[in-house]
């Protein structure tokens, strides 16, 4: 029996992800109108055949705060290092530059001025996957996450459980709090009551802690790759929400929500209110409608909508929509990608074999008024 029956075998797809039997019909019920569609096609399941082995289009796309890790990704991909290991490698940069202040050494603090870190990882050729959430004192998380993946039989760590399985295997205990995000956390503090007893608007006069303070700023980098084989993988890591109560875990390391990958159909990342991820899954949905037929773009405003419809009433502007931002990045096996954006203009970062770049992310809403967070 050749690889790829073993593989249909086991998941009930042929090659290309095509669902065939009880997976079809399971997944029928959950994305009905497009895998009606499948089911009755001999096209491949996006519609568009997958390029020849060793022709695949590499390349690495990332949030747009992650140019330098799509550049890195993308060399180590040309020369031939795993896909995984790529991705990692570029977003290690992003964690250990304490002037992004939404990642790793430098994000911002939770409510009590300590920075709690979330990442994931997850490996298209052997479908695996791994994760650390709110670690403290560890610069790295997606280090430590591909670790869990390649050296347990867990996939999420937690707390000070994940953060020693980071020491004992070798990683370095460290204050993650720079003196910018520490003041831009007492900015907060500061800004919360007029009631309380931390008087003025400590660093108010300071433009570049004003920057860094911004509301409630939460950021991530989530980087994908794939390589001529059309393997792919990818990872997200982040410092979540600035200001988070203590122990808050977004939707960065959860499987599924912060991002996800098949193989066979492509890979989904995220960024933005991890909250709002959280509830409707979805990277996995994006991925599972591209299965289905759609592509990259289609499939991110799909779920983009679906968050949108879900949206509580107190997250909603006047208009109706939600207040808050939410971005996706997907890559195809075809090699198609895309980024969107609930509330744009927005951007995402590339690095292909035309060089490194932002590209415009496809918006739900265009941003008449800056949405909340
Ligand atoms: N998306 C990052 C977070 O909500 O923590």
């Amino acid at each position: 029996m050749s690889n790829e029956q073993q593989h249909s075998k086991r998941t009930g797809t042929d090659r290309r992800g095509f669902l065939t039997g009880g997976a079809a019909l399971a997944a029928g019920a959950l994305f009905s109108p497009a895998n009606n569609q499948a089911q009755g096609s001999t096209q491949p399941a996006q519609g568009r055949p997958v390029p020849n082995q060793g022709e695949f289009p590499v390349k690495a796309i990332s949030s747009a705060n992650g140019r330098e890790a799509t550049r890195i990704a993308y060399e180590l991909l040309t020369k031939g290092k795993d896909t995984l290991d790529a991705c990692v490698a570029g977003v290690t940069v992003v964690e250990n530059d304490p002037n992004d202040t939404s990642v790793g050494y430098g994000g911002l603090p939770n409510e009590e001025g300590v920075v709690e870190l979330d990442s994931a990882v997850m490996h298209g050729p052997s479908h695996s996957c791994g994760g650390v959430a709110s670690i403290r004192n560890i610069k790295n998380p997606a280090q430590v996450a591909r670790l869990v993946m390649k050296t347990t039989d867990h996939v999420l760590l937690v707390g000070e459980g994940a953060k020693r399985f980071a020491i004992a295997n070798g990683f370095k205990e460290e204050n993650l709090l720079t003196e910018r995000a520490r003041k831009a956390w007492l900015r907060w503090k500061h800004s919360l009551s007029r009631s309380d007893d931390w008087v003025g608007e400590m660093g108010a006069e300071d433009p570049d802690i004003t920057a860094a303070f911004n509301g409630r700023p939460t950021g991530t980098i989530h980087c994908a790759g794939i390589n001529s084989s059309g393997d792919i993988s990818c990872c997200t890591t982040t410092s979540g929400l600035a200001w988070k109560i203590p122990g808050r875990v977004g939707d960065s390391p959860i499987i599924g929500a912060g991002l996800f990958c098949d193989n066979d159909i492509g890979s989904c990342g995220s960024t933005g209110r991890g909250e709002a991820n959280l509830k409707n899954l979805c990277s996995f949905a994006a991925v599972e409608l591209m299965r289905n037929g759609m592509s990259p773009e289609e499939a991110g405003l799909e779920v983009l909508k679906r968050v949108a419809d879900n949206t509580p009433d107190r997250l909603r502007d006047s208009n109706g929509r939600p207040n808050f931002g939410l971005n996706f990045y997907l890559l195809s096996k075809d090699g198609r990608h895309a980024g969107v954006t609930m509330w744009g203009p927005g951007r995402f970062a590339i690095t292909d074999k035309d060089g490194t770049r932002h590209e415009r992310s496809a918006a739900l809403y265009e941003r008449r008024a800056a949405p909340r967070r």
